[in-house]
């Protein structure tokens, strides 16, 4: 009998190996909403997703992306999947993009698994166990001055049509720190984070299968999260600051900055 987190990997590499097949290829592309799109491999990767977890654990439910209304009820245990997170990386051939599976146990994230397969990047965490990328533990950076340090971000799919679109904080923030990466792939942001390559990450606007397996990995990193605002984070309430914990509350500072 496999474990859950032998089940979760598994079905992240078979859905990663998919996705690299793809990539670069001719792709059906379609509009969630302006800006938003989907792409035939999203939905084919979260099918092999869901059919491999099925395979290995048939009671336990799942929250996937794609199929968000379709959602079973479910009892303590679910999965929490973004079965491409990044899709407009993928379908404009930039090579920064994830499959995301999580496991929710009484409300808590319990494992996470985030798999970048061009980057060939497993990152993996189990509550209490600490966390890993490709076997090898990892731990936040240990960066302490907001001057020297290297922040990632996310603009929301609505940023065409809403003033409070990060834009705020994003010019406050530049003036502030080394520089700002925006990659496009919030899952993989956040095991960024954990792996200290970035020193912190905020975002508006996220779902929980964006926010789920990567927060699991930071905070067993050593790093810490919480809601845009500094309120305790939730994955439920849209929004993430995450970082080394000890920039943590320079950079709310900055966010909550009114000029
Ligand atoms: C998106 C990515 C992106 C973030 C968006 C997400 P998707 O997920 O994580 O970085 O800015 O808010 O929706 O749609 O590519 O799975
Ligand atoms: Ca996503
Ligand atoms: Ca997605």
């Amino acid at each position: 009998m496999p474990t859950k987190m032998d089940a979760a990997i598994k079905a992240a590499l078979q859905a990663g190996e998919l996705i690299k097949n793809r990539f670069r290829t001719d792709l059906e592309i379609r509009e969630k909403s302006p800006s938003n799109l989907v792409t035939e491999v999203d939905l084919q990767s979260e099918k092999l997703i869901l059919a491999s977890l099925k395979s290995a654990f048939p009671d336990i439910p799942s929250l996937s992306e794609e199929t968000e209304l379709l959602t079973e009820e479910f009892q303590s245990e679910r999965w929490i999947i973004d079965p491409l997170d990044g899709t407009t990386n993928f379908a404009h051939g930039y090579p920064f993009f994830a499959v995301s599976i999580a496991l929710e146990k009484d409300n808590q994230v319990v494992l996470g698994v985030v798999y970048a397969p061009i980057l060939n990047q497993l990152f993996t965490a189990e509550q209490g166990l600490g966390a890993y990328l490709n076997n090898e533990p990892i731990q936040v950076s240990k960066t302490r001055l907001l001057g020297k340090a290297l922040l990632g971000s996310g603009f929301p799919y609505y940023a065409w049509s809403h003033s409070d679109n990060n834009s705020r904080q994003w010019t406050r923030l530049i003036r502030k720190v080394v520089s700002l990466r925006c990659d496009g792939a919030a899952a993989l942001d956040l095991c960024n984070v954990a792996a200290g390559s970035l020193d912190g990450f905020w975002e508006l606007d996220l779902e929980p299968w964006d926010l789920a397996a990567g927060a699991l990995i930071l905070k067993e990193a050593g790093g810490k999260v919480t809601l845009v605002d500094g309120s305790p984070f939730s994955l439920y309430q849209r929004s993430v600051l995450a970082s080394n914990t000890i920039l943590h509350d320079e950079i709310l500072g900055e966010l909550l900055f009114e000029e």
